[in-house]
């Protein structure tokens, strides 16, 4: 019966990437901690040439390329002549007319005027996740896409992993009938990070931003993303500047959210039911449940919450008069989701194709943590007033 049951799910024949003549020139913005985890796929992927590297902070491009092999040999294999360094993404564009893509991986802080600069100047853009801090930088950069007719991807590699793509293929199946209410978000007992995430200048936005967007993503994604219309949002702090959880760095810098809860209403009548930690006395806010009216999905949460799964989900049925159950097994993705992440937006880029995690998906994203902040600045539940920026003249 399992096995019946099972089938209905069975992935679809693994499409071959679509092959790519079209070599792109890239810009990296940002010589960061994410920027070291493009640099394998990128040395693997033979369609794009990483031409350009930007930091704001000196030298730090330089030792970059020097670390992660994007050096002379590197120029030389791909056919040109060196890869160049500039001090901030301004510089690398105005520089560089001959660039078609930009990899932003900055702090959160400065994602929007990357973009918007990238896309203004007719670059292809892949931006890390969270999309932005605020809804309003959100919304601009989703009008700087519409303006240049360029694809705009956002870093959620999760998405790539094939047991996140099974949650969908079972809500889409139908085996859940109308879904109608969803819990999600997991969190770490203790795991603050350090770096430039835990500052408003820099993250703007902590726990929330960091792995809350991941949470979102992950159920919002398996129902088709509907538009968020209110949010009832709590967000709390009470662990990233107290010296007995964090180290004293981290105590003297820490001024985000390292808790961050919230109430949504969507369109179509689904109830999301939100939660998310960096710290709390507890190990688990609970797995994320997907309640439909012909079936349940519990999906379980995990130690470490970056968008992966290490146990395999449980859907619940009622069929002939008995309550029944089945694991729906773990899925060992083949091959790196952050290659597929990067392979799919230049595939999209060359193509002129959809972006594989586009904007106006995550631009809902972005409008519930933007209302769960200010929820929780105000102190009760608001409504959500997002500009419907694809339908706009
Ligand atoms: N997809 C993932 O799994 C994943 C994992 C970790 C981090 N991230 C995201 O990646 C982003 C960067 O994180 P990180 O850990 O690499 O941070 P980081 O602080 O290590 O690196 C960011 C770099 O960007 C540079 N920078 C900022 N603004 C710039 C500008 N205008 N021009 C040029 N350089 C600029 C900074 O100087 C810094 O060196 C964050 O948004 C984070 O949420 C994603």
């Amino acid at each position: 019966m399992l096995d019946k049951i099972l089938s209905q799910f069975k992935p679809e024949e693994e499409k071959a990437p679509a092959e790519v003549k079209q070599v792109l020139k890239a810009g990296i913005i940002g010589a960061g901690w994410i920027a070291t985890s493009y640099a394998e796929p990128l040395h693997q992927l033979p369609n794009v040439q990483i031409v350009a590297i930007c930091d704001l902070i000196p030298g730090k491009a330089e030792k970059f390329a020097k670390n992660y092999g994007f050096d002379e040999q590197y120029a030389k294999e791909r056919g040109f002549d060196r890869v160049r360094f500039y001090g901030s993404h301004k510089e690398m564009i105005d520089n560089e007319p001959e660039l078609d893509v930009a990899f932003v991986c900055t702090y959160n802080a400065t994602h929007a005027e990357c973009c918007i600069y990238a896309l203004d100047h007719g670059l292809h853009v892949l931006c890390e996740k969270p999309f932005t801090v605020t809804l309003d930088e959100a919304v601009e950069v989703c009008r700087a896409e519409k303006r240049s007719g360029k694809v705009l991807s956002i870093g959620f590699q999760p998405r790539m992993d094939d047991n996140m793509q099974m949650i969908k293929k079972i809500v889409d199946s139908g085996e859940l009938g109308k879904v109608y209410y969803i819990q999600t978000g997991g969190g770490r007992r203790l795991g603050i990070p350090g770096s430039t995430f835990i500052e408003q200048k820099t993250a703007g936005i902590g726990a929330l931003g960091d792995i809350g967007c991941y949470s979102l993503d992950l159920v919002l994604n398996a129902i088709g993303y509907p538009k968020p219309l209110t949010v009832s949002g709590y967000t709390s702090g009470f662990f990233g500047n107290n010296p007995k959880y964090v180290n004293e760095d981290v105590c003297s810098r820490f001024d985000v959210d390292d808790f961050g809860a919230g109430f949504i209403r969507l369109e179509g009548g689904v109830i999301l039911d939100f939660r998310i930690s960096w710290a709390m006395n507890l190990d688990t806010p609970g797995d994320t449940i997907i309640l439909g009216t012909e079936g349940g999905l519990r999906i379980p949460s995990t130690e470490c919450w970056n968008g992966s799964f290490d146990k395999p989900m449980t859907v619940y049925k009622h069929v002939a008069g008995e309550d029944i159950e089945y694991q729906v097994p773990l899925k060992t993705t083949p091959e790196s989701i952050f290659l597929r992440k990067i392979r799919s937006f230049l595939e999209a880029a060359a193509t002129g194709g959809e972006a594989p995690v586009p904007a106006r998906q995550i631009l809902y994203n972005q409008a519930i943590i933007d209302g769960i902040c200010r929820s929780a600045r105000l102190g009760h539940e608001i409504e959500l007033d997002i500009p419907d920026v694809y339908g706009e003249e």
